[in-house]
C-alpha cells in the first residue's frame, strides 16, 4: 500500500443544529462510522469527520424564535449530537463545528485568495431564496411558480416553491459576492466523464448532469442582509454564504489553510468518501467540486448518496413532525440491534419507510436466533462435554474445508460491496454464510457424535468456532461491542488492524478458550408478546360469545383425521424468484432421511430468498401435488400471520433433524 493508499478519510455532512437528531441524521452518521471501522479492519489509516453547520439564516431565525442569541442557541443544541453518537458508538475523528475559530479563519483566507484569483466579484443578486435549505432557486431551471399565484416581487409567498423542500421561497434583491461557477460548467462536465464512479450509486449522476448541462450561473456566497455567519474577508457588511463555509469544513477540519497543518492537510486530502443525502447531491457533486477546482485542489473521490428513512410515506423530518428520536428506540431495542437493523434493511440505493415492525423482526430472526443462538449452542455443547478449549487437531474433513472456503469467499464479498458503500448488501452475504454455518452445525449433529467420535465432535466445534470468529470480525463495524463480545466468548481479543488480513492468510489453525457470556441479542418477543396479548385480549372482550360462534362453525375432527395430515420439519436449501409471480419463492426443501422436495409458497412479500436459506420450517408432507407456474410443487411450508401481518415462520425452537415428523 502507498502513502494514499494506506489512509482514509471519510465525512459526514455536518448537521444543522434547530433540533435535537433524528434517525435520519443518525442515518448519514451510521453509514460513515460503519465504513470508517470497515477501513480500520483493513488496516488503513482512518480519519472520521462529523460535526454541526451553525450558521445562516435558519439558524438565525430559528434562534430569534426561541428568544436566544444564536451562538447560546447552537450552544444548546450540539451536546445532544455529541451525547448521541456516543450512544450510538459513533468513533469519529473529530467533531468540527463551522463556529470553531480555525475554521472561521481558514475560511476567510480561502475567500481572500478565491478572490485574489479573480473567480469571486461583487454585483447584484435578484432572485429567490428558500431558508429552509439555505438555496438560491432558478425559476427557468428546476422550479415551479406556485399554483395559482402570480409573481411578483416582494410578495414572499409568490416565487417558485423550492425544488428540494417545496416549501415557499423569498424574494431576494441584495448586493452580493458571486462565485463564478458558470466558468467551471465545462470542466465539471470533463471531470465527470472521467469519473464515471465519482457519484455512488451512479443513478444519481443523473440528476447532476441535468443540472450541469441546462446551464450553470454564478453562485452568490455572500449576504447582506444575514448577520449570523462568517464576516466577509475586507468586506464585513457581508457574511460568507453558508453553503461555502459549510462544504469548507471538509478541508479546514484536516488542516486547509491552518499554519502548521500543511502536511496533515496534503495527508489526509482528499476525502475517500463523502457520506451525504439525496437532498445534498447538487451541493456537494456541482458547487464543492467547483470551488476545489478554483482553488486548485483534488476532487473527492467518491460521493456516497443514500436515500431517506421515511416515516408514513414522508421522508422523516423535524419539519413534518414525523421523528423517531434514536435514544428511545436505543433504548428500548440496544443500540447495536437498531444500527444492524438501520445498515441491513435500508439500502443507501433507496428511500425506505420506518418499519418496527421489521425491526422487531431483524432483531429476533437475524441476530437473537441466526447469529446469538448459534454461538450460545457452541458454548453449551462445549461445556457440556468438557470441550472448552478447542483446537484443531489434525486435516480438516470435507465439510469443514467446505465451510472454510465460504467463509474467504464471504469476506471477498464483503470486501466489494463495502468498497461500493453497499452495506445491506454486505451483510445480506454475512447472513448468508451465518445460515450455512447453522446448517452445517446442525447436519454434523455434534450432540450425536460427542461420545462416539470425540475427535469429530471437536472438529466440529472448532470448525464452527473459526466460523464465528469470521463473522464476529467482520460484523465489528456494524455492532462493535456485541461483536468484541460475541469474539471474547471464543477467548479471542480483537486486533482491529491487523485480524482481517490474519484470518485471510493463515485460515483456520486457531485455538479457542470458550468463555459463557450472557445471551447476546434478546428477542423483543416480551414487547412482541406484549402487542399481541394486547390484541388477544382486545379480540376477547369482543365477547365469549362471538368466539363460540365461531367455534362452532369449524367443524371438530377425529384424533384420525388429524394423523391424515403428514406434519414434518424441513430446511431451506435454496430459496428463489419465480418470473412472472409476485407471490411466490420457489424453495429446495431438504427432509432429511425423507429426500429433497421442491416446494413453491406464496411468501415473496415477507421474505427476499437469501433470508430463508438454512431455516428450519413446518410443512404439510403428504400434500397432492400441485403444478404452479408450469412447475410443481410438493407440499406446503406453514406460516403463522403476526400482528402485524408478517408472516412468521413456525419452526421448532432448537434445531431437530431434517424430517421429523410433528407429533
Ligand atoms: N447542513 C447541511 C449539510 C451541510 S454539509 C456541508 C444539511 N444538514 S441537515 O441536518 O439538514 O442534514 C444532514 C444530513 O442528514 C443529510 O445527509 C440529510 O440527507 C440527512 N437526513 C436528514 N433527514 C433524513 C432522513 N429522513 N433520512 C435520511 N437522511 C436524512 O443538509
Amino acid at each position: 500500500m502507498n502513502n494514499q493508499e494506506k489512509k482514509f478519510y471519510i465525512t459526514t455532512p455536518i448537521y444543522y443544529v434547530t433540533a435535537k437528531p433524528h434517525l435520519g441524521s443518525l442515518y448519514s452518521t451510521l453509514i460513515a462510522d460503519a465504513l470508517a471501522r470497515w477501513n480500520k479492519l483493513l488496516g488503513k489509516k482512518v480519519f472520521f469527520l462529523t460535526g454541526t453547520d451553525e450558521h445562516g439564516q435558519k439558524i438565525a431565525q430559528a434562534a430569534e424564535k426561541a428568544g436566544m442569541a444564536p451562538k447560546a442557541f447552537v450552544d444548546s443544541f450540539v451536546p445532544a449530537y455529541q451525547d448521541a453518537w456516543k450512544q450510538y458508538e459513533i468513533e469519529y475523528s473529530k467533531f468540527i463545528r463551522t463556529t470553531d475559530p480555525e475554521h472561521i479563519l481558514a475560511v476567510q483566507k480561502w475567500l481572500e485568495q478565491l478572490q485574489t484569483k479573480g473567480d469571486i466579484y461583487k454585483s447584484v443578486y435578484t432572485g429567490w431564496y428558500c431558508t429552509s435549505d439555505e438555496t438560491f432557486v432558478t425559476e427557468s431551471a428546476d422550479a415551479k411558480v406556485m399554483a395559482g399565484q402570480e409573481s411578483s416581487t416582494n410578495n414572499l409567498n409568490a416565487g417558485p416553491v423550492c425544488p428540494s423542500c417545496g416549501r415557499p421561497t423569498q424574494y431576494l434583491s441584495e448586493e452580493t459576492y458571486f462565485f463564478k461557477l458558470s466558468a467551471y460548467q465545462e470542466k465539471l462536465l470533463l471531470f465527470y466523464q472521467q469519473n464515471p464512479d465519482f457519484i455512488q450509486p451512479r443513478e444519481r449522476f443523473a440528476e447532476v448532469l441535468n443540472f450541469v448541462q441546462a446551464g450553470l450561473k454564478d453562485l452568490s456566497i455572500s449576504r447582506t442582509t444575514v448577520s449570523w455567519g462568517i464576516p466577509f474577508p475586507n468586506d464585513s457588511k457581508h457574511v460568507a454564504y453558508v453553503w461555502a463555509d459549510a462544504l469548507a469544513n471538509y478541508i479546514t477540519a484536516v488542516g486547509f489553510n491552518t499554519p502548521g497543518s500543511e502536511k496533515e492537510f496534503k495527508f489526509w486530502w482528499p476525502a475517500d468518501m463523502q457520506v451525504l443525502g439525496k437532498d445534498i447531491v447538487r451541493f456537494h457533486a456541482v458547487f464543492w467540486p467547483a470551488f476545489l477546482m478554483a482553488s486548485d485542489l483534488p476532487m473527492p473521490k467518491r460521493l456516497i448518496v443514500h436515500g431517506w428513512i421515511k416515516m408514513n410515506q414522508q421522508k422523516m423530518s423535524k419539519s413534518f413532525g414525523n421523528v423517531v428520536d434514536p435514544i428511545e428506540l436505543g433504548k428500548k431495542y440496544g443500540v447495536e440491534p437498531v444500527r444492524y437493523y438501520l445498515l441491513r434493511q435500508l439500502a443507501i440505493t433507496h428511500d425506505s419507510e420506518f418499519d418496527i415492525a421489521d425491526l422487531e423482526q431483524r432483531v429476533s430472526s437475524d441476530l437473537a436466533n441466526d447469529l446469538g443462538n448459534l454461538l450460545n449452542r457452541l458454548v453449551m455443547l462445549a461445556e457440556k462435554y468438557d470441550a472448552m478449549i478447542l483446537e484443531a487437531s489434525g486435516p480438516w474433513s470435507g465439510p469443514a474445508v467446505d465451510l472454510r472456503d465460504a467463509g474467504l469467499t464471504m469476506i471477498a464479498q464483503v470486501k466489494e460491496y463495502m468498497n461500493d458503500a453497499l452495506i445491506h448488501m454486505a451483510l445480506a452475504s454475512v447472513w448468508t454464510y451465518i445460515n450455512k454455518v447453522n446448517a452445517y452445525f446442525h447436519a454434523q449433529e455434534p450432540w450425536k457424535v460427542a461420545k462416539s467420535n470425540p475427535i469429530a465432535f471437536k472438529e466440529i466445534l472448532t470448525a464452527t468456532a473459526h466460523a464465528l470468529q469470521l463473522v464476529g470480525i467482520v460484523l465489528w463495524p456494524i455492532m462493535p461491542s456485541k461483536m468484541e463480545q460475541l469474539l471474547s466468548s471464543l477467548g479471542v481479543k480483537l486486533d482491529v488492524a491487523h485480524d482481517l488480513e490474519k484470518v485471510e492468510l493463515a485460515p483456520w489453525k486457531q485455538k479457542f478458550v470458550l468463555m459463557k457470556i450472557p445471551v447476546l441479542f434478546e428477542r423483543p418477543l416480551d414487547k412482541e408478546s406484549e402487542k399481541i396479548m394486547k390484541q388477544v385480549q382486545k379480540e376477547a372482550t369482543l365477547g365469549h360469545a362471538e368466539a363460540l360462534a365461531k367455534a362452532e362453525t369449524t367443524p371438530l375432527i377425529t384424533i384420525d383425521d388429524f394423523l391424515k395430515v403428514e406434519l414434518c420439519i424441513g430446511m431451506i436449501e435454496h430459496a428463489e424468484f419465480v418470473e412472472k409471480s409476485d407471490k411466490l419463492l420457489k424453495l429446495q426443501v431438504d427432509f432429511g432421511p425423507k429426500g429433497k422436495r421442491q416446494i413453491f409458497s406464496g411468501i415473496r412479500k415477507h421474505y427476499a430468498p437469501e433470508e430463508l436459506i438454512g431455516k428450519q420450517g413446518t410443512f404439510v408432507f403428504n400434500l397432492q401435488p400441485r403444478k404452479m407456474m408450469g412447475s410443481e410443487s410438493h407440499g406446503m411450508m406453514l406460516f403463522a400471520e403476526d400482528a402485524t401481518g408478517k408472516l412468521q415462520i413456525v419452526a421448532p425452537r432448537e434445531l431437530v433433524p431434517n424430517g421429523t415428523q410433528l407429533r
